[in-house]
């Protein structure tokens, strides 16, 4: 039993309460290199219609001056940029905004999307000049982890910081809001002051996207240099920062925390599916590195399993939010970023992984789309089935709910998305979820799949097309001056809002002319069966990750394109045994009534809250009468729903008849 491997379990019992606690420990198994998936680039044909194709000269031409402009404006909101004046190292401010609204600071979600878009742009088309900010944002991941430190609450201290932090056991004392690194649950923290200081004032934390999506950028960049043979720099210096964000992510997926728009605490949609995303991509990376990440194997399909549970099929549309009651219809653009973010080509119209040409997804679509229809005054005139100005949620009061840029182009973003798998595939299909989508593009059209030389998929392809690049024009008529994309743009007369210059913004255009332009970020999912693979049973399992401090070494000089060497001979990856699950859920189980009569579907669950490095234990509180005498296990229950007991004798107790309200037993696995 691997967890007996320094795993200490305490269980604490007494005539009110007892305590339990195990400790993961990845399993070292499955070498294999995974074939990365490279996307060719390829063009679309031109649509015949007239109309289409004035709209489609207008945003070509939009795009052909707004990419660079936006590209230009990305790197000024960057450390040392021309916007950013005071930023750390490697730190993204989220606009130059300082006032109504303040945004001058870096936060973990849209640092690591945007620096996403760059690293994508970086893999497609080699820049040295973006290499450079890539590098330093991912040795400052390495820095944000160790934020703590007093020496390093500047960034702007880099150097110093990185030479000097060598001490886990000092990081380990020390606490940011949302908490510590010791235990990961300080890496939920949303945002930190521009120079990277600790953010001590309120805030809707933690925000558990920051970890998976931050990983997702890192494996990114780490897979260009494995490609580019430069696998030791990914293994050693890389690699060690993604491993604590998908510690983070196997540990605490399954906790409420805030959502992406800061607001709601609950569960969401989006945080979920970049979680899964990123549990399957480390674990694919792992084994390209010659490693393995056992939690990411035994949690992603939990992950995905969870990840279903969002769907509405009253409402056709995948829920922002559950597991939290806020009056709201769950409509939200959450689901654009999502399926954004999540996409890979090689799964095609996925609907478990939420693929963007999904039935569900473009339910979605139509379902959040159309409620942003009626509430704003400059989408008035817009028929159904036309591209309209999009916000986050109808019900938003933020700046009084207005449409975002980023949005828009989200939803255009979608459908590019959508198109380019059509086209790889030769065929649309058009199933009764997606029907209601599709009827507002083409009104006669039915459920069916349409191969590439029907009419119907000529129809509904080119609709496609120029609805996704209504969605464009849309921001092209609203831009600011100059091209100049703040967060916002008024619901009535469409002028720009709230905090100027958002840099997330300005990613969005970055990602939407790519895939427009048929260019295609790498995919995730590989031969990974978790990327769509759904357990019959959903488990709430969690692992509990192990934290390090990552190295700070900087990045070797020179890595350019395939110029580097294999540091891995071919040989040493050859394959071994298959992970095994990790244990899921430890439990307890005996032979009186409160702890299930030695049923294992009674036994009672132990929680890892209380779970440290240090002491590394599972624990629960049971009320027992004083005087009451018992025989109980421990029990395993694995992800798989297989149950492993612990070995005899069964521990035994008798909770004391003193006048002690509560006391502890402890006991350590056997
Ligand atoms: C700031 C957050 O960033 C934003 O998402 C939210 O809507 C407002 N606070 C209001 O809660
Ligand atoms: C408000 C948005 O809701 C949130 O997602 C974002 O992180 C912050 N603004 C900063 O851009």
């Amino acid at each position: 039993m691997d967890l007996a491997q320094g795993g200490l379990f305490a269980v604490s019992a007494s005539s009110n309460t007892s305590f339990f606690e195990p400790i993961m420990h990845p399993f070292s198994s499955l070498l294999l290199l995974g074939t990365l998936a490279f996307n060719a680039v390829t063009g679309r044909p031109n649509s015949l219609l007239s109309e289409r194709a004035v709209v489609k000269r207008d945003v070509d031409s939009f795009l052909a001056t707004e990419v660079p402009y936006a590209l230009n404006q990305v790197k000024c909101n960057i450390a040392s940029g021309c916007n950013a004046g005071g930023v750390g190292s490697g730190l993204v401010i989220a606009s130059p905004s300082k006032s109504d609204p303040d945004y001058f600071y870096h936060w973990t979600r849209d640092a690591a999307l945007v620096f996403k878009a760059v690293v994508d742009r970086f893999v497609d088309s080699y820049d040295a000049d973006l290499q450079t900010l890539i590098q330093n944002c991912m040795k400052n991941q390495v820095l944000s982890l160790l934020l703590p430190l007093p020496q390093c609450q500047s960034l702007l201290n880099d150097d110093f910081c990185a030479s000097d932090i060598t001490s886990q056991a000092r990081l380990q004392t020390v606490s940011n809001p949302s908490g510590n690194f010791y235990d990961g649950s300080g890496l939920g923290e949303p945002k930190f002051n521009a120079d990277g200081s600790q953010f001590t004032g309120s805030w809707g934390r933690p925000q558990r996207d920051g970890p998976p999506l931050r990983a997702l950028t890192m494996i990114t960049y780490s897979k260009w240099l494995v490609n580019n043979g430069y696998q030791s720099t990914a293994k050693d210096l890389v690699w060690p920062v993604i491993q604590n964000d998908l510690a983070y992510t196997a540990q605490y997926w399954n906790q409420t925390g805030f959502d992406l728009w800061e607001e709601v605490q609950g569960s969401s949609f989006f945080t979920i599916a970049a979680s899964h995303r990123a549990l399957v991509e480390g674990s694919n990376l792992a084994k390209t590195l010659g490693t393995s990440c056992s939690y990411c194997d035994s949690i992603a399909p939990q992950v995905l399993c969870f990840q279903q549970s969002f769907w509405s099929s009253s409402g056709n549309y995948a829920l922002a939010n559950i597991n939290v009651n806020n009056g709201r219809s769950g409509k939200d653009t959450n689901v654009f970023v999502s399926t954004n973010q999540g996409f890979d080509p090689s799964l095609g119209c996925d609907a478990t992984s939420f693929q963007p040409c999904s039935d569900r997804a473009l339910a979605s679509h139509k379902v959040v789309v159309d409620s942003f229809r009626s509430i704003y005054s400059i989408n008035s005139d817009i028929g159904k089935g036309q591209a309209i100005a999009v916000g986050r949620y109808p019900e938003d009061t933020y700046y009084n709910g207005n449409p975002w840029y980023l949005h828009t182009l989200g939803a255009a973003e979608q459908l590019y998305n959508a198109l380019y798998v059509w086209k790889s595939q030769g065929s649309i299909t058009v199933t009764s979820t997606s029907l209601p989508f599709f009827q507002d593009l083409s009104s006669s059209v039915s459920t069916g799949t349409y191969a590439s030389d029907t009419a119907t998929y000529k129809t509904i392809y080119d609709a496609v097309m120029a609805y996704a690049d209504g969605f464009v024009n849309n921001v092209a008529k609203y831009v600011g001056a100059n091209g100049a994309l703040a967060e916002q743009y008024d619901r009535n007369n469409g002028n720009p809002l709230s905090a100027r210059d958002l840099t997330w913004s300005y990613a969005s255009v970055l990602t939407v002319a790519a895939r427009r332009a048929g260019v295609i970020p790498l995919g995730w999912a590989e031969t990974n069966v978790a990327a769509t693979s759904v357990p019959g049973s959903c488990y709430a399992t969690s692992a509990i990750g192990a934290y390090s401090a990552a190295p700070t070494n900087p990045f070797p000089a020179s890595q350019t394109p395939g110029s580097g060497q294999p540091t891995v001979p071919t040989s040493t990856r050859t394959t071994s045994p298959p992970p095994r699950p990790l244990p899921a859920t430890v439990k307890i189980v005996g032979n009186i009534p409160a702890l299930g009569n030695w049923d294992t579907n009674k036994a009672v669950a132990l929680s890892a809250s209380g779970y440290t490095s240090n002491n590394p234990v599972w624990s629960v509180s049971i009320t027992f009468a004083a005087g009451q005498s018992m025989q109980y296990k421990y029990i395993v229950v694995n992800t798989d729903g297989s149950v492993t007991w612990e070995a005899d004798p069964n521990h035994a107790y008798t909770v004391p008849t003193g006048c002690a309200t509560q006391t502890t037993k402890s006991d350590s696995w056997q």
